[in-house]
């Protein structure tokens, strides 16, 4: 792509250091409720004092505000890059993107406080949560599974009609979590979720020891049927030696050959109807790098068992706080790392070989887990406006480099990085260092409701925001424009920069969309930005709509806006997108074919060359991944425990394809707490949905997972 600058002049102005807050969290349901109603259940001495353990805020609830980083001395505030309407005079698109790009790795422990109780009892938020990205993505990619997969094991029944349940503690597992005890229940759960939303599944077959064992091969394939797209085999098998899950030697080729043996168990069970739905190798950046795995003869060997390949990868850790392991990660030093496009681009750059090793045997290849640092995420980091801009530029980055996928790991209510925590009135709550597991039972304060209380965290956001940019046609291909431009002074640092990231997507061959950010952070105005492009070899729109994501600062956590649309601060979510959308109209230069386009500091901006309200005309009015689609919403009759049934209204799950955008958009705008009467709706027969976890609904672990 050719392109070149226009530069403004290269800012590098003096400015004074952001205000630093610094609030340390409260108690998620206020501190008197909350110790009044709890009750010692752990092994041990009950912690003693005020303070301690009781009064420690769970991580996903966390306020710890950081500094934002001191803007950049050197900064193009304008910049323009020179985009090509066809693809096919653009070098370097990627593969056909999917908006179903982004989705969740859910740890197996935490399913059914997420999902649900059991196939009867489904979280509402959480259907509601899917439901968006559907809308614009067609579908959602879920994988159940994480470090409890490997010692999950099925039984016919649990307590409490649950889902699963958990054994004692497994003083060999890497992040201390119990073994998860599932039944038929979590796979009904799963099939439920996918009859209500279209979510589509990975397993993992547990890989702790070569005793296969493949209940959740047989009454996955049995039970979610089509909606099981993957099954895995080997989470991390680099770390299993360093976790004592394997003894010495053990390594690729190890992995390997278990893998063949592996292949083998499922030829001969004829309860594994499908062979070939395998997932590998999943390494972790740990001792083994992807080249020794592909040097086994990987590829070659099990191309025929293989459906997708995959790597997980954390760019930082917490494992210090969390375990004692390790060096200590300063949240406040490591912001930077996460506010430019470098950070996409040092993630990729290891895996580049690989996704064109994977393209080349036509596999798709996935992120398979990740976030933004493992050990539970960082306090400030992880669920701030700053990490939402940086999930979206390391997804755009992936896509741009042939990625076919990313899964954001979620865990329970004690980690930092959820893109959605569940509201849970009564939980255990398990903590704990050096094997150490203490357990907290947490009572509900009030009667109120989970229905609204759940809490989407600031990478919610960009899934959202990545299911619109690629749509459902699967014709999208992108292209990282960043730094595309040349030098036009010798001051400046070279086309957008890193700080200003900036992408354009081409739909059916023809350029659609341009995706802009700016990770600078000042409110004074003197970083914000102004990103042009222009259209050759095409018509220049006489006008461009565009939608923005704001937070007040990359520090953040709440308030965050997409399109003018939020999600609700924390405890305030039902699922559901609140305040009027709003798409800001600009006007281009057709005669210069130039379009420009501001972007405060911090922001990021969707340009659309088409109204993304009407169905796109170039795609023959099928839908633009642009949000054109429909979106189910699952409402609540009432937010108190006292009426706990939520209801479908059955003509909207029967028109939910062919609805104006008007109707889309009373349905998908809601003002805060606003409650829809029962009155015309029914529930929806055989599923009574509510929220699970209701006071006296079991236990539900809340495992330091990852
Ligand atoms: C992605 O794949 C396409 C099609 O094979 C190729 O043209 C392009 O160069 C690849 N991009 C990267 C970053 O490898
Ligand atoms: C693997 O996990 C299963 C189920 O938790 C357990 O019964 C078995 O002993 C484990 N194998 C090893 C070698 O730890
Ligand atoms: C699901 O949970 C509810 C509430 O505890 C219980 O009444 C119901 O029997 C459970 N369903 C199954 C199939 O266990
Ligand atoms: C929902 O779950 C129940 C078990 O509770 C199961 O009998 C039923 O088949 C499931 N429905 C779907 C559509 O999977
Ligand atoms: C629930 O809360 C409401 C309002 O705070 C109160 O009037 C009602 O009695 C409560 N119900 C129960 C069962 O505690
Ligand atoms: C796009 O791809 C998805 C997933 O591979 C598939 O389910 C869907 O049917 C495809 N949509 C179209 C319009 O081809
Ligand atoms: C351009 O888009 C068309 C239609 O989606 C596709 O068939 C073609 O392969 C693309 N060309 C390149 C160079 O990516
Ligand atoms: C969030 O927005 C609301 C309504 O606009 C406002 O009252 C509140 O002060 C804002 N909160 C923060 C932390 O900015
Ligand atoms: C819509 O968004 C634009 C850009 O952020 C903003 O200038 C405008 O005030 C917003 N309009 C409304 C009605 O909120």
């Amino acid at each position: 792509m050719r392109a070149t600058v226009l530069a403004l002049g290269s800012l590098s102005l003096l400015l004074p250091a952001a205000h630093a807050v610094t609030v340390y969290g409260q108690i998620p349901f206020g501190q008197t409720s909350y110790l009044a109603s709890s009750t010692w259940t752990g092994e041990g001495p009950a912690p003693t004092g005020a303070g301690d353990s009781y009064t420690k805020t769970l991580a996903a609830y966390d306020e710890t505000i950081l500094n934002p980083p001191a803007p950049p001395q050197d900064f193009n505030a304008a910049y323009t890059i020179h985009l090509q309407a066809k693809n096919a005079s653009v070098g370097g698109l990627s593969i056909m993107q999917h908006g179903s790009f982004l989705g969740f790795s859910i740890e197996m422990s935490v399913a059914t406080q997420l999902m649900g109780k059991n196939a009867s009892h489904i979280q509402v938020p959480f259907l509601n949560l899917m439901a968006q990205i559907q809308q614009r993505a067609g579908g959602v990619h879920i994988r159940m599974g994480g470090n409890t997969q490997d010692f999950a094991y099925w039984v016919e029944q649990v307590d409490n009609h649950a889902a699963t349940s958990k054994e004692k503690s497994d003083p060999k597992n890497p992040t201390l979590t119990p073994a998860v005890l599932y039944t038929d229940e979590l796979f009904h759960l799963a099939a439920n979720v996918s009859s209500l939303v279209n979510v589509r599944w990975y397993l993992g077959i547990p890989f702790n020891d070569t005793n296969w064992r493949l209940a959740v091969a047989q009454k996955g394939q049995a039970i979610l049927g089509d909606h099981l797209i993957g099954l895995q085999g080997g989470n991390e098998p680099d770390y299993y030696l360093g976790h004592g899950h394997r003894s010495e030697p053990y390594g690729p080729t190890e992995y390997a050959n278990e893998f063949q043996s592996l292949i083998k168990a499922i030829q001969d069970d004829p309860l594994v109807p499908i062979k070939n739905m395998l997932i590998g190798p999943s390494l972790a950046s740990g001792p083994w790098n992807p080249q020794q795995v592909w040097d086994t003869g990987y590829m070659d060997r099990f191309k025929d068992s293989l459906v997708a390949v995959t790597m997980e990868h954390y760019p930082s850790n917490n494992c210090f706080v969390a375990f004692n392991v390790g060096s200590y990660v300063d949240p406040q030093q490591t912001f930077p790392n996460f506010l430019s496009h470098n950070a996409g681009l040092n993630l990729v750059e290891p895996y580049l070989a690989s996704a064109a090793l994977a393209q080349q045997y036509g596999k798709p290849f996935i992120m398979f887990e990740t976030n933004s640092a493992t050990c539970g995420g960082l306090p400030g980091i992880s669920d701030s406006f700053g990490a939402g801009l940086w999930a979206l530029d390391y997804g755009l980055t992936m896509a741009a480099s042939n990625f076919s996928g990313a899964l954001l790991h979620v865990g329970g209510q004690n980690v930092y990085y959820n893109p959605f925590t569940g509201a849970v009135l009564r939980f255990l709550f398990s903590y704990g260092v050096h094997g150490l597991t203490k357990q907290l039972t947490v009572a509900p304060p009030t009667n109120q409701s989970v229905f609204n209380q759940w809490t989407v965290g600031a990478i919610y956001y960009s899934v959202i925001i990545t299911a619109e940019i690629f749509g459902h046609s699967n014709v999208s291909q992108i292209v990282d424009t960043t730094n595309a431009a040349t030098p036009a002074t010798t001051t400046d640092k070279g086309g957008n920069s890193i700080f200003t990231p900036s992408y354009a997507i081409y739909d059916n061959g023809a350029l659609r969309r341009v995706a802009m950010f700016n990770f600078v952070d000042d409110k004074s105005g003197a970083h914000d930005v102004v990103g042009s492009f222009s259209v050759d070899g095409g018509d220049m729109p006489e006008q461009v709509w565009v939608k923005y994501f704001l937070g007040d600062s990359v520090s953040v956590k709440t308030n965050l806006t997409w399109a003018g649309q939020t999600f609700g601060n924390k405890f305030k979510v039902d699922g559901r997108p609140k305040g009027d959308l709003n798409v800001t109209k600009i006007s281009c230069n057709t005669g210069a074919k130039l379009c420009s386009i501001p972007l405060k500091a911090p922001s990021f901006a969707l340009v659309f060359l088409y109204d993304p309200e009407q169905p796109d005309p170039l795609l023959g009015g099928s839908g633009s991944g642009s949000g054109a689609g429909d979106v189910v919403t699952f409402e609540t009759t009432a937010f108190t425990k006292t009426v706990n049934t939520a209801t479908v209204d059955p003509s909207v799950l029967a028109t939910s394809n062919g609805q104006s955008a008007k109707e889309r958009a009373q349905l998908g705008s809601t003002s805060s707490g606003s409650v829809n009467a029962a009155v015309g709706r029914a529930v929806v027969p055989g599923l009574a949905v509510l929220g699970a976890m209701l006071a006296g609904a079991g236990v539900v672990m809340a495992a330091l997972v990852r």
